[in-house]
């Protein structure tokens, strides 16, 4: 699999390339399926629906991969919080952990609870071709505890940063819970098929450097070693959204180091070329315009050439009213500039 064999710095025929949240709203195709389910919630609990808007952005856009189609909150959900999603506001997770008592109140084996997960995972991986690869994903155990204690989605994430600093000890607890569930839940999804993994930790720029390597940074890394340990033909993809700053500090034992938008590559290169490949990072909103989106790959691929050590994708997810013919335009041009 080339997307595969890129993770590895192994030499491959182009660049491969996949979008985040390449599944979705921007795809008319996505809105019919996820009509016919009801909701989104009920599109991922429904194998043969999911399976279907997993397989949609390599049929329509001709991406190296296709990422499975969940949500990262299923965690929370399965460990027996209430979510909802609510048009045009984002989830919401009902009664928010503030204590310890909260922390232990949650149910410790969600990853038993996520069959329809791994359902899908066969589905897809029987009806895609040999050559693409299936990701398999978690959300990073601090994104995650930012939605639980937060309840929802935060500008300023003040909950859970007042636990940073007074009740350090509740936090910790709640992420290596949060830790031994993902190993787990990556555990099966590797199990069901999937053919790399990658870790979100959307939320990552909310901390100050240290606060970040001990309440993020740290767990990850254990969760990345704890999968390598046990499977070392499946590429581990770390994603940090935000921090730029601190790519000095960055260790352990993993593939592919995800760059955001918000990160020159350049910098990334320098700091983690030679000991991680690269994934990214073209801005996502330069899809609206053809022009915009031709400069945005030539200048990414002037930095990291048409050779191994790269991934294309977007720096973040894609938004949901991208024009698709970009989307389309943008998989074509980052395959015709780095074929080698
Ligand atoms: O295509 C893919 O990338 C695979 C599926 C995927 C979804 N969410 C589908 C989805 C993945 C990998 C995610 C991860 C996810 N979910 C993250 C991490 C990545 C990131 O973007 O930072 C986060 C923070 C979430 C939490 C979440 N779920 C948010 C903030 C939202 C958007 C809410 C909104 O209404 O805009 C969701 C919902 C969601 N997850 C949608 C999709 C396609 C939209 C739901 C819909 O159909 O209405």
């Amino acid at each position: 699999m080339i997307f595969v064999d890129a993770c590895f710095r192994k030499k491959t025929p182009y660049t491969p390339i996949w979008m985040m949240r390449q599944a979705g709203r921007y795809l008319p195709e996505y809105m019919e399926v996820r009509n016919r389910a009801g909701d989104f919630l009920s599109l991922c609990k429904d194998p043969e629906l999911a399976a279907q808007v997993t397989l949609q952005p390599v049929e329509i856009l001709d991406v190296d991969a296709a990422i499975l189609f969940s949500d990262i909150l299923v965690i929370p959900m399965e460990m027996g919080m209430e979510l909802h999603f609510q048009k045009g506001e984002g989830p919401l997770l009902e009664r928010p952990i503030r204590s310890l008592d909260d922390v232990e109140a949650l149910y410790d084996y969600p990853e038993e609870r996520l069959g329809y997960v791994y359902e899908t995972i066969g589905i897809v991986r029987e009806r895609l071709p040999k050559e693409k690869a299936l990701i398999g994903f978690s959300g990073a155990p601090w994104t995650l505890a930012t939605y639980m204690v937060e309840g929802s989605g935060s500008k300023t994430y003040a909950a859970i940063k007042k636990m940073v600093y007074t009740e350090p000890e509740v936090l910790h607890a709640l992420l290596i819970k949060l830790s031994e569930a993902i190993k787990a839940y990556l555990l099966k999804q590797i199990e069901a098929g999937v053919n790399a993994v990658q870790i979100f930790d959307s939320w990552a720029s909310a901390l100050e450097r240290e606060a970040f390597f001990e309440f993020s940074w740290s767990y990850m890394v254990e969760i990345a070693q704890f999968l390598k340990e046990r499977h070392p033909e499946i590429p581990v993809i770390l994603f940090p959204k935000g921090i730029a700053g601190y790519l000095d500090g960055i260790y352990g034992q993993f593939d592919v180091f995800g760059v955001d938008w918000g990160t020159p590559m350049e910098l990334a290169k320098r700091e983690l070329g030679e000991r991680y490949v690269l994934q990214g990072n073209m801005e996502p909103a330069r899809l609206y315009d053809r022009e915009a989106t031709k400069k945005g790959v030539e200048e990414i691929i002037e930095v990291m050439g048409a050779r191994e050590g790269h991934i294309f994708n977007l720096g973040h997810g894609m938004l949901p009213d991208l024009p698709v013919e970009n989307a389309k335009y943008l998989v074509e041009l980052v395959h015709d500039l780095t074929r080698r």
